[in-house]
C-alpha cells in the first residue's frame, strides 16, 4: 500500500527519487519522505501530504538515497510516522507490515531503546542497529529473521556507506539497472522513465546495490518492460482515470495482437499446460474488487465459450472457504497488480492442493506472475488511478481468449469460435464509437450527480458489469450504489426504489432482455428513474427509460468489453461534476498488499 524507491549510482539521487515517488504515488498518499547519503552527512525530509506539488530540485548533493510514500496502517498520519523510520542512523523505508512490532518494540524497550514513532517500521531500524557488526546487508538478513509479517524494504545507513541493502518479502520490489548505477522500487512506474531492464526480487531475496554494482543471494534473469515511458504520464488529460478510459479500445488491440489464429487462439502462457488444461474438469476464478467482477464475467464465459464448470470466488472469502480442491481443477488468478495480499494466499492454497495455477496479470515480474504455472499478461501498461478501469476491459479480453482456448480443446465448434474471433478483431472500433459519446455521458452525469443512492441492474454476461458500475461510483464520488441482478430486484432491493433513487439499467439486445425490460418497467412503476445502456437502434427502450446511453450491437459473450465503458464514463464525469479528487480518492489505495 506504500511506494518504495532507492537510488545509487553516480547521479544526483534527490531528484530521482522525487520524480520515482510522484510516479507511485498512487499506492500512497498520506505523507513521505527521503533520506539522501553525501559521505558523512545526512539529509532527512519527512512531509505529511502529497508529494505532487514537491519540487523534485535537487536539495542536497549525493547519489545514494532512499525514499517513500506512505498510505498509513500502523500510526497516525505525521511526520514522526512517516517514512524513512531511523534509529541510531539506520534510515529504513517499508511497504508492509510487522504483525509481530508490538512484542519486539517491548523487548527493545527494555534492553533500553527508545522509540520516537508510532509505527511498525521503526522496529526493523532497531533490529538493523542491534545486530550491526559493521555489515548492513549481514545486520538487515539477521533483523529480518525476527519480523513475522511482510516487507519490501530498503536500507541505508552512513555506517557502513556506499551501499543500499534492499529485501522482500510478499511486497514488491523490483531492480532497474540503468546506465549510471541502480533504481530499486516497490512498482514499474517509478522505473521505466530510467530503464527497461528490470530484475524482480523473489521473496526471502536480499540484495546490495553499490555505485557500479550489485548482488542478490542467487543469479537472476533481467527482464525487459515493454512499458512505454510516457503511459505513466497524463499527458493533456485532466485525470489518470480519464486518460485510462479513452485507451480502453487499444487495450483490447494490444490484448489480442498475436493471439488469435482463424479459429483458434495462440497463447504462449498457456503452452505448457496444455494438456493439464484439457484435463481440467473445473476453473476458479478468483480476484478481488474489479478483479473480481472481471473473474465473474469469466466464469460466464467459460461455461458459455469454454465449455467447462467455472466458479469466481473473491479471493478474502475462498480462501477461508473449504471448497474441493484437486489437481484436476485449474484456478485463474485475474490481477492488475498481482500483488493483491488475498489473491497470493489463495493461490498458496491452490498450489498446496496440487490445483493448476494460473494468471490473469498486468504487472511484469509481479508476484502473482512468478507464483502461478502459467498465464496471460493483459498488456494494459501502467494503471495509475486508483480506480480500475482499463485493467478491468483487459482482463475480460483475456478471459474471453482462454475461454476460447478451453472451448477449442472441447466441444466449442470452429464456426462458432470463428465468428467470436472475427467480433473480437473488430470490436475495438466499437468501443470507440462508445467513447465518441463522452460529452453525452457528462452531460447525463451531471444531470444526476446531487442523487445520493443509485441501483445498477444488469442480468447475466452484464451482471458483473452492474456490480463494476456501482463499484466505480462509489469509490470515486462516495455516494451510494449497488449492483444486482435485474432478477433479484423483487426480492428485496426493490424497496428502496422511489423518485431519489435512480437506476442504471443495462439492458442490450441479448438473451435477457426482455426480462430486464419487465425489471426496468418495475423499476418505473416506483417512480425510480432509469438511465438504460441500450443496443444502437433499439428504439422501445426510449419510450420506458428516462434516458438511454447506446451501445454498438455485438456478441451477447462480448457485451461486457462495451457495456463497462459507459460506466467508467459516468463514474468519473460523476466525480469531476461533485469536484472529487479523482485519482486518489480517500481511503484507498492502488495495489492491496496487506490482509
Ligand atoms: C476498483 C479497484 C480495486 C482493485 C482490487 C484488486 O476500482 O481498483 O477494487 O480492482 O483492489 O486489485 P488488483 O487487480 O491489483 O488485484
Amino acid at each position: 500500500m506504500c511506494g518504495i524507491i532507492g537510488y545509487i549510482g553516480k547521479k544526483q539521487a534527490y531528484p530521482i527519487i522525487i520524480n520515482g515517488l510522484k510516479k507511485m504515488e498512487y499506492r500512497g498518499y498520506d505523507s513521505y519522505g527521503i533520506c539522501v547519503l553525501d559521505g558523512d552527512s545526512v539529509f532527512l525530509k519527512k512531509r505529511v501530504g502529497r508529494i505532487s506539488s514537491e519540487n523534485s530540485e535537487s536539495e542536497c548533493k549525493g547519489c545514494i538515497s532512499i525514499g517513500h510514500s506512505r498510505w498509513a496502517t500502523t500510526g497516525s498520519v505525521c511526520e514522526k510516522n512517516a517514512h524513512p523510520q531511523e534509529y541510531n542512523q539506520f534510515y529504513v523505508v517499508h511497504n508492509g507490515i510487522v504483525e509481530n512490532y508490538k512484542e519486539l518494540k517491548e523487548e527493545l524497550i527494555k534492553k533500553g531503546h527508545q522509540f520516537s514513532s508510532d509505527t511498525d517500521t521503526e522496529v526493523i531500524a532497531h533490529l538493523i542497529s542491534e545486530e550491526f557488526k559493521g555489515n548492513l546487508e549481514d545486520a538487515t538478513k539477521k533483523a529480518l529473521k525476527k519480523i513475522i509479517g511482510s516487507y519490501g524494504i530498503a536500507v541505508i545507513s552512513p555506517k557502513d556507506k556506499g551501499k543500499i541493502v534492499v529485501a522482500k518479502l510478499s511486497s514488491p520490489i523490483i531492480l532497474g539497472i540503468t546506465d549510471d548505477g541502480y533504481i530499486v522500487a516497490s512498482d514499474p512506474s517509478a522505473i521505466i522513465n530510467y530503464t527497461k531492464q528490470i530484475i524482480t526480487l523473489d521473496d526471502n531475496e536480499i540484495a546490495t546495490l553499490k555505485e557500479d554494482s550489485y548482488t542478490i543471494s542467487k543469479d537472476k534473469k533481467i527482464e525487459t518492460i515493454d512499458w512505454e515511458s510516457d503511459a505513466v504520464d497524463k499527458g493533456d488529460f485532466e485525470h489518470f482515470m480519464l486518460k485510462e478510459i479513452m485507451e480502453e479500445p487499444r487495450v483490447i488491440e494490444n490484448a489480442i495482437q498475436g493471439r488469435l489464429l482463424e479459429s483458434d487462439v495462440k497463447l504462449g502462457g498457456l503452452e505448457s499446460s496444455k494438456e493439464r488444461l484439457k484435463r481440467t474438469n473445473k476453473i476458479y476464478l478468483v480476484g478481488c474488487g474489479t478483479g473480481y467482477y472481471a473473474a465473474k464475467v469469466g466464469e460466464y464465459l467459460m461455461e458459455e465459450i469454454g465449455i467447462i464448470d467455472a466458479e469466481a470466488h473473491m479471493g478474502s472469502e475462498v480462501r477461508y472457504r473449504n471448497v474441493r480442491l484437486n489437481p484436476d481443477q485449474t484456478a485463474i488468478f485475474v490481477s492488475q497488480s498481482g500483488e493483491t495480499a488475498d489473491n497470493l494466499a489463495c493461490l498458496k492454497k491452490m498450489k498446496e492442493a496440487n490445483v493448476l495455477t494460473l494468471g490473469v496479470t498486468n504487472v511484469i515480474g509481479s508476484t502473482q506472475t512468478r507464483e502461478t504455472e502459467g498465464g496471460v499478461y493483459t498488456r494494459c501498461g501502467p494503471e495509475i488511478a486508483v480506480a480500475s478501469t482499463k485493467a478491468f476491459i483487459g482482463q475480460i479480453t483475456v478471459l474471453v481468449m482462454i475461454s476460447l482456448f478451453l472451448g477449442r480443446q472441447r466441444n466449442l465448434e470452429e464456426k462458432e469460435a470463428k465468428k467470436i474471433i472475427l467480433e473480437l478483431k473488430n470490436i475495438s472500433k466499437k468501443a470507440d464509437i462508445v467513447l465518441k459519446q463522452a460529452e453525452k455521458i457528462k452531460e447525463i452525469a451531471r444531470k444526476y450527480s446531487q442523487y445520493k443512492d443509485f441501483f445498477f441492474i444488469g442480468r447475466k454476461f452484464n451482471y458483473p458489469i452492474a456490480m463494476e458500475g456501482a463499484l466505480k461510483l462509489k469509490e470515486i464520488s462516495y455516494v451510494h450504489a449497488e449492483g444486482v441482478t435485474g432478477g433479484e430486484l423483487k426480492h428485496g432491493p426493490l424497496a428502496l426504489i422511489d423518485e431519489t433513487c435512480p437506476t442504471i439499467a443495462i439492458c442490450t439486445k441479448d438473451s435477457v432482455y426482455d426480462k430486464m425490460l419487465s425489471n426496468i418497467e418495475e423499476v418505473k412503476a416506483r417512480n425510480g428513474k432509469v438511465i438504460a445502456i441500450a443496443t444502437e437502434g433499439d428504439s422501445k427502450i426510449k419510450e420506458i427509460a428516462t434516458d438511454v446511453i447506446y451501445i454498438p450491437e455485438t456478441l451477447e459473450c462480448l457485451t461486457p468489453l462495451l457495456s463497462a465503458i459507459p460506466l467508467h464514463l459516468f463514474a468519473y464525469y460523476f466525480a469531476l461534476a461533485l469536484e472529487k479528487d479523482i485519482d486518489k480518492p480517500r481511503n484507498l489505495a492502488k495495489s492491496v498488499t496487506v490482509e
